[in-house]
């Protein structure tokens, strides 16, 4: 998405903060294809898709033919023929959706591929420093933590480069990778001095299930370096926390920071929704008017 795109969808979530919402899916059929865990991105989606007069269908991956061998495609061409026009995709593997978009009319969102991107993670983050900070150009914001397998942070990346912010990216060698620096990120191995000067700083969890091997060297050792305590916070005190969920306290984020004043991580959440509106009444009226 262009930057302007990525604005447009900002002030549309900001709108929706303020007024009712419209019935933009009144009579539309959106349905999940979930292959992995998800909180946060399936109720959210889901909330804002009734939101907005949605039919929200109870379709569940884990019972349904895709556990007998039918491709992810066949699957949405089939609920497509049915009347379905809104897909929302969390995968295990990257990329997933690209391909397959040219395939069919319906659209396709990305709630999550592989170690690749969660676009509407980084809107929603994006969205939620804007109104704290009024603007994204010229901050400094440190995302701290698994990098290497990290959706939410390439996707922030993106974003927040896009929009003027400098991100610097900050883990244990073995948890960022190399390049990176080619997305527009600076690195760090030491997070007290990444944080200097930090308007914000976006928390990740070690997501131990995508690491095939050991890539620290003890849980209490990474808390040690890579935790946000309040210790270090209290070096930056207008500095905000976020963090994508879920957290796994007293690892990447201490209690005390993660409820603390600084923290708006439920605030993320909350918007979350009003972003998710956002992309789907977009989509709406591009599929109906033309992008
Ligand atoms: N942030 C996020 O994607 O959370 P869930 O995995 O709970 O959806």
């Amino acid at each position: 998405m262009s930057s302007s795109e990525i604005e447009t969808i900002l002030d549309a979530a900001a709108s929706f903060k303020k007024s009712k919402a419209p019935k933009d899916l009144a009579g539309r059929f959106l349905a999940f294809l979930f292959s992995e865990p998800s909180t946060r991105t399936r109720t959210s989606f889901e909330v804002a898709a009734r939101n907005l007069s949605a039919e929200v269908l109870g379709f569940s991956t884990a019972s349904s033919s895709l556990l007998k061998g039918e491709s992810l495609l066949d699957t949405i061409k089939n609920l497509e023929a049915m009347g379905v026009e809104y897909f929302v995709v969390r995968n295990e593997v990257s990329g997933v959706l690209e391909p397959l978009a040219g395939q069919t009319s319906a659209s396709l969102i990305n709630a999550g591929d592989g170690a690749h991107e969660h676009p509407t993670q980084a809107l929603l983050d994006i969205f939620t420093l804007r109104e704290k900070k009024g603007a994204i150009k010229g901050l400094k914001v440190v995302i701290v933590g698994d990098i290497a397998h990290s959706r939410v942070a390439r996707s922030n990346i993106h974003g927040l480069t896009k929009l003027g912010a400098k991100v610097t990216v900050c883990g244990p060698r073995a948890l960022v990778p190399s390049g990176i620096e080619k997305l527009g990120a600076s690195v760090s191995h030491d997070l007290d001095n990444a944080l200097q000067g930090a308007d914000a700083v976006n928390v990740l969890r070690l997501q131990l299930e995508r690491q095939e091997q050991n890539l620290v060297t003890s849980l209490p050792d990474y808390y040690q370096s890579f935790g946000l305590t309040p210790e270090r916070l209290a070096k930056v005190p207008d500095c905000v926390v976020l963090h994508p969920g879920p957290m796994n306290r007293g690892v990447e984020i201490s209690s005390e920071v993660a409820d603390g004043p600084q923290s708006a991580i439920l605030e993320q959440v909350a918007n979350g929704v009003l972003v998710r509106m956002a992309v789907l009444s977009l989509i709406q009226q591009w599929r109906t008017h033309g992008r």
